[in-house]
């Protein structure tokens, strides 16, 4: 795709705008600019979203990207349809036309076990009368699958699968996909038009803070990253598809026309070269973890041992795709009506099993939302024997048609939480039953509310004991107060016991009387005791954190905190005020000022702040992500004016990160007096930068 000599032009250029930028130079050329603004744009976008190592800090990136912005705005005769600004759409789209794909998109055949492996090969060994067959192992992804059309190096169309003959063109959200180059140099290979196939995926991280986001705003989280590919895929508003965060993988080239209409590129014989030659384009493919070999035996030992790892990708996937290598080969296996011979699908463990639905419970929450849950003969999937599952409301009960006494399809993607995916009416045999929910409250027995436009019913009453353990159990929480030794079950029993009858009796607990129950020695006692001091020192955003007030997850708990010097301020700010807050929006608002209004909660407030929990903002409360984000530092050498740990310190506030040794994952190597190999080494990487401790006190500044 690019040359290190390019890479390192490129990475100039960028150095250069950002110095024009500093000194808000106005002589030079603007289209040169706008098509150096473009340039540079699209390699960082590349270093980021297909190699996943950034050459620019995302502040950098914002400032090159906003001024492209800006250009194009008073300039709009210059714009580029191109432009890397120009992914983002206006407007929505009514409707996905359906469209032919080029070439049907057909299913693998899946195998899952060693002997159905073998069986295969032998198959594909006596259609060819080979002696041993080569393969190409990759990943097999587990998302939502897409077809991609280039024609004269720019990408005109994106589609969905659909029935595998045509699809929904999705063109407009797929441009969303940062990873996806709008322009590829296919003609510099002889390519007139290209369909690539693909699929496009959530990474797991992404999906797990989407769904946090979900649980604040109460909504149910989606089943898994694969159905959250999907919907977005298919969402109106191109510009909320972009906010999803969506990656995507390139494996297959179904089809081609050439430019002279004949000949076929010579570099791309087998499937293995041409996964090479679409991440030479810009692509992302499963060029690094494809692997090609001789014989069956060598695809199942890969196929097992990639098994282990599937845990640690940052994505899910669900087996292992093996293809022939050789296209010539492929011809000659060909095709049934449903797969081709010449590939196969090695599905790993399922993570899905059937049970029984034997009862719903229904529990309720610290904000008094009440969950139904369900209750199934335990069955282990993944490794996990999963026998409760949460139904989140009364909604999804009837929308999956659950009764108690169904038999239930459940499914546990890696370390997503267990759902029920569907009931199967078929086999009902008449003793199955309604499932029922509750009108009163099953802890207060107070009647139960639904808010108009909400799909959860809730107990209203404050002091419903259910309420006020669950608040307290999520203050104590590893993300909130972090009081390790006073977890759930301690919570309840001290609850109960009335040890602990509300979140200030934390600080004022009567250690005497937790003396006396058992299991309780001298030593449990003492690291509660230090736990629960050590807690009146915690940041301020986790303390609003652990509150628990409605939509405030932990990012907003940070940017309140951020926003004011003690936590009592909050009882003056305005609505105009919060909402100038970043990303809070009116939701937030009202039930922030909701509960500072109430004067329970600030007389619950001013007992904790004389019990000496800390109110006041500081540092750690400010956010981490500065300058630096994204890059890379080693320090090497003696430094004469920072002490090692300050600076390495200095980086990690800024939000950047300290690597162990010199690679070319290494954006800065800091240099003291007397380096040794540690330079030597970073030498030789060219996109290493070499700072001295000054140059370094500089940048950090
Ligand atoms: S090749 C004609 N390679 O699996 C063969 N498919 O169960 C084209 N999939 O519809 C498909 N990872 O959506 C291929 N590395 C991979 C894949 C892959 C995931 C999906 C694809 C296909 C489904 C078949």
């Amino acid at each position: 795709m690019y040359t290190k000599e390019i890479e390192i032009t490129l990475s100039q250029l960028a150095k250069e705008l950002l110095g024009h930028l500093q000194q808000k130079e106005s002589k030079i050329a603007i289209d040169k600019t706008m098509d150096d603004l473009s340039r540079v744009i699209i390699y960082n976008d590349w270093r980021y979203y297909v190699q996943s190592e950034p050459v620019l800090s995302d502040y950098e990136y914002d400032q090159l990207y906003a001024w492209l912005k800006k250009l194009e705005l008073e300039h709009p005769d210059l714009v580029n349809p191109d432009s890397p600004t120009q992914r983002v759409a206006q407007g929505l789209t009514k409707a996905f036309p359906t469209v032919q794909h080029l070439v049907p998109m057909l299913s693998l055949e899946n195998s899952y076990n060693a002997d159905d492996l073998n069986d295969w090969d032998r198959k594909a060994r006596e259609l060819s009368g080979l002696a041993d067959i080569e393969y190409c192992i990759e990943p097999k992804f587990d998302g939502a699958s897409i077809s991609l059309i280039y024609e004269d190096d720019r990408l005109v169309r994106g589609a969905t699968r659909g029935d595998g003959v045509s699809g929904e063109d999705i063109t407009a959200n797929i441009r969303q996909i940062r990873s996806i180059p709008l322009t590829a140099k296919f003609a510099s290979h002889g390519i007139h038009s290209i369909e690539i196939r693909g699929e496009v995926l959530i990474n797991k991280n992404t999906f797990k803070a989407f769904n946090e986001q979900r649980a604040t705003e109460n909504l149910p989280p989606l089943a898994n990253p694969r159905n959250a590919a999907s919907g977005s895929l298919r969402m109106v508003d191109p510009r909320e598809v972009a906010k999803r965060g969506l990656e995507a993988f390139l494996y297959h080239m179904s089809y081609h026309t050439m430019e002279d209409g004949k000949a076929e590129p010579k570099e791309i014989q087998t499937h293995s070269n041409t996964l090479d030659l679409l991440s030479s384009l810009g692509f992302r493919t499963p060029s690094k973890e494809k692997k090609v070999v001789k014989g069956i035996q060598a695809v199942i030992d890969y196929c097992l041992k990639f098994e282990q790892e599937r845990d640690n990708l940052p994505y899910e996937i669900d087996g292992m795709v093996i293809k022939v290598n050789d296209y010539a080969l492929q011809d000659r296996l060909g095709m049934t009506t449903h797969h081709p011979r010449w590939a196969m699908a090695y599905k790993f463990k399922a993570r899905q099993a059937t049970s029984k639905l034997r009862n719903v419970e229904f529990q309720v929450g610290r904000t008094g939302s009440v969950t139904p849950v369900a209750k199934i003969d335990p069955v282990p999937i993944g490794g996990v024997t999963v026998g409760s599952i949460s139904l989140f409301n009364e909604d999804v009960i009837k929308e999956k048609d659950l009764k108690i006494g169904d038999t239930v399809l459940v499914e546990r993607a890696g370390d997503v939480i267990p759902y029920i995916v569907k009931s199967m009416p078929d086999l009902r045999d008449g003793t199955e039953t309604d499932i029922v929910f509750p009108t009163n409250c099953p802890v207060c027995h107070d009647p139960l509310f639904k808010p108009e436009g909400e799909s959860v019913w809730r107990c209203i009453n404050i002091n419903c004991e259910a309420q006020v353990v669950e608040r307290m159990i999520h203050f104590v929480s590893k993300d909130a107060m972090d009081i390790r030794s006073l977890g759930e079950s301690n919570v309840r029993k001290f609850y109960g016991l009335q040890i602990i009858p509300d979140i200030p009796g934390i600080y004022t607990i009567d250690y005497t009387k937790i003396e006396t129950l058992e299991g309780f020695g001298k030593k449990s006692l003492t690291n509660l005791q230090t736990a629960i001091e050590q807690s009146k020192t915690q940041p301020l955003h986790r303390l609003i954190f652990g509150l628990g007030i409605r939509y405030v997850g932990e990012t907003t708990a940070k940017t309140l905190a951020n926003a004011v010097h003690h936590l009592l301020d909050l009882r003056e700010w305005t609505e105009e005020q919060l909402l100038e807050l970043e990303d809070i929006g009116p939701k937030v608002v009202g039930s922030i000022r909701q509960f500072f209004s109430n004067a329970d909660n600030i007389h619950m407030l001013q007992r904790l702040e004389e019990l000496g929990v800390n109110f006041k903002s500081t540092k750690s409360d400010h956010h981490t992500s500065g300058n630096l984000e994204g890059q890379t530092f080693l320090f090497t050498g003696t430094l004469n004016k920072l002490k090692r740990s300050d600076a390495e310190a200095m980086v990690e506030q800024q939000g950047g990160k300290i690597l162990s040794g010199v690679s070319s994952k290494l954006n800065y190597l800091v240099v003291g007096d007397d380096a040794g190999s540690k330079l030597e080494k970073a030498k030789k990487i060219n996109t290493v930068r070499i700072l001295s401790e000054d140059d370094f006190i500089n940048l950090i500044q």
